[in-house]
């Protein structure tokens, strides 16, 4: 104890206050110059070198982005992945159907023949990333005109990114840093043959469901293992019966060591985005207008969502995918609102603000005026920000399903307003689209949709300003008299988008002529309706992206006022690094977490009548019998853990690591009183939550029987 103490004062006086423990996402080309120091100190016991280096192999070698949005990790060297079950969903519910359903039951390939083949997934490693700024920005001056500016920057990049790759089979990502005051240049490598390995029934990968989503304490089980394949060359290629497992230059190796209160963590992966830099204007904007009212409108959808769900069980399975969608930034955003007014963000932005313009009238000038011209831009882009968020719930973003599906006809009618009609074209695009069709009706159930279509259309009417109401309200408030029931019983009475049956029929025997059909059907109407507004109103205003430039210049001011402090960009679904603490938080008066779960808590929670906690009978043996082999630790076995690692969305399946640079745990979720670290971090709230590698371990070994997969591991004990 003595001993931390001293630790925690050699920290705080070495650093001189320029470098916050646990708040950041840092740049791993950066380490050796920002980082290492302090992660040292903190007790990493490896190099920058050792975490990213294009001379050597290295931890980099061994983090994916797996699929589009998410993370993953190479834990053999055969490729062998691991990455969350909420990740891997799309790939499960794939494969499932009501003989093999791997959703309710798990998946275990017991050998290579049995993994799964998928045809859409890949997973792209980094090879080396580069700053290009000075390339990026070669023929670019600060008093351009912003559409000359953003054309040259344009094209430097394409031209950056077509040499950067030219006779390799690498792609090449560029992206925009502090703001578009820095510029990085990766390389990539795609591959393409991921097959599906193993999974736990979602009774554990994603126990405690909607319910448990953004909570501590945590008992889910959220992982799948995919294997990666390649040519025999190691090279990616397609699926091809012939490929063999990917040998990457580096793997995880899996500690079994566990975590104490206080040991040195790191999360290595790929956050998508974060607005730490923003101003007072943006918090007054989130918390005082957009949080709530998408709340509330999230909140109505569930409200009837639940209610028919809880009434059927078939409406129930329907609904899932979608419910949990909605909820959870749902959840997200309520507790990032409640999270901010705690931390009084929007007062401690407006102080800070007020130095800041002190300090740029006096020292720089060419600052002072940015904060009026942010308030001036931000009163007139928080109503369109506003009107774009409920536009997204009305229709694309699970809003009113009759209305989405009539959306799908648009491809249709354009091959046909083509001059020359690709017959070709046409009966291929029918069939992609019967597919939809039919995807869309399998999880549709019409008096659902009937009655939020008609909350939704109340509920934007009642909240959005008259400049942003479709031209199909003047039909509600003429013709219906503002009787928004009235409207939608003739909606469903007339459209041809409320069953299978005439969608099918439609699509069949559509031609030039379906045209017109189409454009008086009034779910087409509505949506098209919605469109106009979303395309002639809203987009065209945030196209202008007034923002893009103040953005950058407050930026580069505030590293500026803050001279001595090591800046770290928002996060951009690049490859990042940040390090924290294993460590349990107050989350309220009197009440205190711990930093670890145990299956103790998965009994304790066991209840057969509530859905999100049916614990399975053959877990349930296995605590009866006390049955843990080497997973056992005082008499339990590990669940989860948490940590004061800044991550967000697109950190889940992200290795965390000990200070060895061992796997200890998969990132999946954050503590709920802390999810506003996405704009404001707070060192005593913000946790992320990880599964505990021993649980991981333990459900392949003792619960699936599939500890074959544990031999081409690389175990600590
Ligand atoms: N909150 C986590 C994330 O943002 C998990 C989401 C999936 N789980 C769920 N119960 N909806 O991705
Ligand atoms: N579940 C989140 C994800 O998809 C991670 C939680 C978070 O936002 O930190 O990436």
């Amino acid at each position: 104890m003595v001993k931390r103490i001293i630790l925690l004062l050699a920290i705080s006086i070495s650093l001189n206050g320029m470098l916050k423990a646990d708040e950041g996402m840092w740049i791993p080309m950066l380490l050796e110059k920002y980082n290492i120091e302090q992660m040292q100190e903190m007790g990493f016991k490896l190099s920058a070198e050792d975490v990213y280096s294009v001379n050597q192999a290295c931890l980099k070698d061994a983090v994916v982005i797996f699929g589009r949005g998410c993370t993953g990790e190479l834990i053999s060297d055969k490729g062998l992945l691991v990455t969350n079950h909420h990740c891997g969903y799309g790939e499960i519910q794939y494969h499932s159907s009501v003989e093999n359903d791997y959703l309710t039951n798990g998946f275990w390939a017991m050998s290579p023949e049995e993994e799964l083949v998928n045809p859409d997934l890949t997973v792209t490693f980094l090879k080396r990333m580069e700053d290009v700024t000075d390339r990026v920005l070669e023929g670019v001056s600060d008093d351009m005109k912003s559409v000359d500016r953003e054309k040259k920057i344009k094209e430097n990049i394409a031209a950056i990114k077509a040499e950067a790759v030219k006779d390799t089979h690498y792609t090449a990502v560029l992206k925009p840093f502090f703001n578009g005051n820095q510029y990085f240049l990766f390389i990539n490598e795609i591959f393409k043959d991921v097959r599906l390995v193993g999974a736990p029934p979602s009774a554990m990968g994603k126990f405690g469901g909607d319910t448990d989503n953004w909570m501590w304490p945590r008992h889910t089980a959220d992982f799948s293992m995919f294997r990666i394949y390649a040519d025999k060359d190691n090279k990616p290629a397609k699926y091809s019966k012939d490929n063999v497992p990917y040998k990457p230059a580096k793997h995880f190796s899996v500690s079994m060591k566990g975590v104490e209160e206080g040991d040195f963590t790191m999360v290595f992966g790929y956050p998508g985005s974060t607005y730490q830099y923003v101003p007072s204007y943006h918090l007054e904007m989130l918390t005082e207008t957009i949080n709530p009212k998408l709340i509330d409108v999230r909140t109505e959808k569930l409200d009837i969502m639940n209610r028919y769900q809880e009434a059927d069980p078939a409406v129930r399975i329907q609904y899932a995918a979608k419910n949990a969608r909605i909820s959870n930034s749902w959840k997200r955003w309520i507790g990032e609102n409640r999270g901010l007014e705690i931390l009084d963000a929007i007062n401690k932005k407006r102080t800070y603000e007020k130095n800041f313009q002190a300090w740029s009238d006096a020292n720089a000038k060419e600052y002072s005026n940015v904060l009026a011209q942010y308030k001036k831009v931000y009163d007139e882009y928080s109503n369109y920000r506003l009107a774009y968020g409920y536009y997204r719930e009305m229709i694309p973003s699970n809003g009113m399903e009759i209305a989405s599906l009539a959306n799908k006809m648009d491809v249709l009618k354009a091959i046909y307003k083509a001059e020359k009609v690709d017959e070709q074209a046409v009966g291929k695009l029918k069939e992609q689209l019967l597919k939809k069709v039919d995807l869309f009706f399998k999880d549709y159930y019409k008096p659902l949709d009937k009655e939020l279509t008609a909350k939704l259309l109340g509920m934007y009417a009642a909240n959005i300003d008259a400049e942003f109401q479709p031209e199909v309200y003047g039909v509600i408030n003429g013709k219906y008299k503002g009787d928004v029931d009235k409207y939608v019983d003739m909606l469903f009475a007339k459209s041809i988008f409320d069953t299978k049956e005439s969608v099918v029929e439609f699509v069949n025997a559509f031609n030039a002529k379906s045209i017109k059909k189409l454009e008086k059907d009034p779910a087409y109407i509505l949506n098209a309706s919605f469109n106009k507004v979303y395309n002639e109103v809203i987009y065209p205003e945030l196209n202008k992206q007034k923002l893009n430039k103040l953005n950058r210049q407050y930026m580069a001011a505030q590293m500026k006022f803050e001279d001595d402090r090591v800046f770290y960009p928002d996060a951009n679904f690049t490859l990042r690094v940040s390090y924290g603490q294993v460590k349990g938080y107050n989350p309220r008066d009197a009440v205190y977490y711990k930093h670890f779960t145990t299956l103790e808590g998965i009994i304790e929670k066991d209840n057969p009548d509530i859905y999100d906690y049916r614990v399975p009978e053959k877990l349930k043996e296995l605590y009866e019998a006390k049955d843990y082999g080497r997973y056992e630790v005082e008499g339990t076995v590990p669940v989860c853990f948490i940590a004061t690692n800044h991550t967000t969305g697109g950190n889940s399946g992200s290795p965390v690591l000990n200070a060895e640079g061992h796997l200890i745990g998969i990132n999946f979720d954050r503590a709920w009183e802390g999810v506003m670290s996405d704009l404001m971090f707070n060192p005593d709230q913000c946790r992320n939550i990880s599964l505990d590698m021993r649980y991981v371990l333990f459900i392949i070994d003792k619960f699936a029987g599939a500890g074959y997969l544990l031999d081409e591991m690389t175990i600590v004990e």
